[in-house]
C-alpha cells in the first residue's frame, strides 16, 4: 500500500516536473531575417531545392523585385527583377521545376504572366492571358497545366472565367466558365485532380461552391457552405476533405467547415478562438491545419491556432512576434512554417519561423 503510494506521488512529481519541462521548450515563433522589402500582397513558393521565392507586392509602389530565403544560411537574397510590377498576383511551382506568376495588379489589373528559372534566377515573359485578373485563384493541376480562376478584372468587377497555362506551349487557353463571378475565393486541388472552388465575394458574400473536372473542362456546382464568406482561407487535408475557416460573410465566420467530396456534404467545426479574415491556414506534416495572423476590425491579429483533425478543436499556441494580414505562409521541407511580410501600419520585412510537429 505504502509503497504504491510512494510509487504514484514519485510519478505524479514526475509528470509534473516533465510538464514544467514542456512548457519551458513549448515552442515559439523566432524571428529570422527580415526580407529585403517590405511587403504585403505578395506571392511566395518553396522551391524544389527547399529555399522560398518571394516575389512582388506593395512596398510603397508595387513591387518588381523577387528575392530567396535560404533556409540553410537563414539569409533572403535579391533574385532579379519580374518583368513586371505585381501585387495580388498569383504564384505556382510547375512540375519543371520553374515559377509562374500571373496577373495582380500594376497598378491596374494585369494579363501578363511570367516564369522564373530557377537555375538562371532569370525572369521570362510567358503567356499574355485572356483576362487580367487579381483576387483570382491559380491551381497547379496534375496535369502540369495551371488552372486560373475568377478575380477582379477591375475594380468591383469580379468574372466567372477561367483558363488553363500550358507550360509546354507557354500559352494561356480559356476553360469552361464557372457557374459564379467570384473574387478572394479559394481554390484546392483534390487527391482526385478536380479543384473545389469556395466562396468568395461578388455582388454578395458567397456561400457556394464548385468543382472542376480537368477531364471535361467542366465546372459542377456542389452543395453550398454554412457560412457565406470571402477573405477565408482552405487547406486540403490528409484524408481529401477541404477544411475552409474564417473569413468574412455578413458577420465574421467563427466556425470552420470541412466538405468531403465522397458525399458532398459540409460539416462545421468548433469556433475557432479568435475570428479573422486574410489569415493563412497551412496543412502541417502532421495532417493538422495552421491558421496565422489576418485581422479583425482594425487590429493585425499575431494569434495562431492549430486544428486538430482528431479532436476537431481549435488549440491556441503562442502568438508570433508581430500581428499581420495578407501575409504569406509557406511550409518549409523540414515542416517549418516560414510566415513573411503582411501588414501592420505598413508594409512588414519581417520573417518568422514556427516548428511543429
Ligand atoms: C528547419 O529549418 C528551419 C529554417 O532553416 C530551422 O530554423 C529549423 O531549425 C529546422 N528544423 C529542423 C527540425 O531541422
Ligand atoms: C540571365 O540573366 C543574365 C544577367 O541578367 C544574363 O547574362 C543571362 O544571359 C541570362 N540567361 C538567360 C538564360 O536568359
Ligand atoms: C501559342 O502562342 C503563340 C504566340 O502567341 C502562337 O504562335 C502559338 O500558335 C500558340 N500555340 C498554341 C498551341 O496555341
Amino acid at each position: 500500500m505504502y509503497a504504491a503510494f510512494r510509487m504514484t506521488r514519485f510519478q505524479f512529481i514526475f509528470v509534473f516536473f516533465i510538464s514544467i519541462s514542456f512548457k519551458c521548450v513549448a515552442q515559439q515563433w523566432i524571428n529570422t531575417a527580415n526580407m529585403l522589402n517590405g511587403r504585403v500582397d505578395h506571392a511566395a513558393i518553396v522551391l524544389q531545392d527547399g529555399r522560398v521565392l518571394v516575389t512582388g507586392g506593395r512596398q510603397n509602389n508595387i513591387l518588381r523585385e523577387a528575392e530567396i530565403y535560404d533556409p540553410d544560411t537563414e539569409k533572403w537574397t535579391f533574385t532579379g527583377y519580374m518583368i513586371s510590377p505585381r501585387a495580388y498576383h498569383r504564384a505556382n511551382l510547375l512540375t519543371n521545376g520553374k515559377v509562374l506568376v500571373c496577373g495582380g495588379v500594376n497598378p491596374g489589373p494585369s494579363g501578363t504572366s511570367e516564369l522564373y528559372d530557377v537555375k538562371t534566377g532569370n525572369w521570362t515573359d510567358t503567356g499574355l492571358m485572356n483576362y487580367p485578373r487579381f483576387f483570382h485563384t491559380s491551381t497547379l493541376l496534375k496535369n502540369g497545366k495551371v488552372l486560373a480562376a475568377g478575380g477582379r478584372i477591375d475594380i468591383g468587377d469580379d468574372v466567372n472565367t477561367a483558363e488553363l497555362y500550358d507550360p509546354e506551349t507557354g500559352n494561356w487557353t480559356m476553360t469552361g466558365d464557372m457557374n459564379q463571378a467570384r473574387s478572394d475565393h479559394t481554390a484546392s486541388l483534390l487527391p482526385n485532380g478536380k479543384v473545389l472552388v469556395a466562396g468568395g465575394s461578388s455582388i454578395d458574400d458567397l456561400d457556394s461552391a464548385e468543382l472542376y473536372d480537368p477531364e471535361t473542362n467542366a465546372w459542377t456546382s456542389v452543395r453550398g457552405m454554412e457560412y457565406a464568406r470571402s477573405e477565408h482561407a482552405a487547406a486540403v487535408l490528409p484524408n481529401g476533405k477541404v477544411l475552409v475557416v474564417g473569413g468574412m460573410g455578413p458577420s465574421y465566420v467563427k466556425r470552420g467547415e470541412i466538405y468531403d467530396p465522397e458525399t458532398d456534404i459540409w460539416t462545421v467545426t468548433n469556433p475557432i478562438n479568435v475570428v479573422r479574415r486574410d489569415h493563412t491556414a497551412s496543412t502541417l506534416p502532421s495532417g493538422n491545419v495552421l491558421i496565422t495572423g489576418g485581422y479583425y476590425n482594425t487590429e493585425a491579429l499575431k494569434s495562431a491556432e492549430v486544428y486538430d483533425l482528431s479532436t476537431d478543436t481549435w488549440v491556441t499556441l503562442n502568438s508570433m512576434n508581430y500581428g499581420r494580414f495578407r501575409h504569406r505562409a509557406s511550409v518549409l521541407l523540414n515542416g517549418t512554417i516560414l510566415i513573411t511580410g503582411g501588414f501592420n501600419g505598413g508594409p512588414l520585412k519581417t520573417a518568422e519561423l514556427y516548428s511543429i510537429s
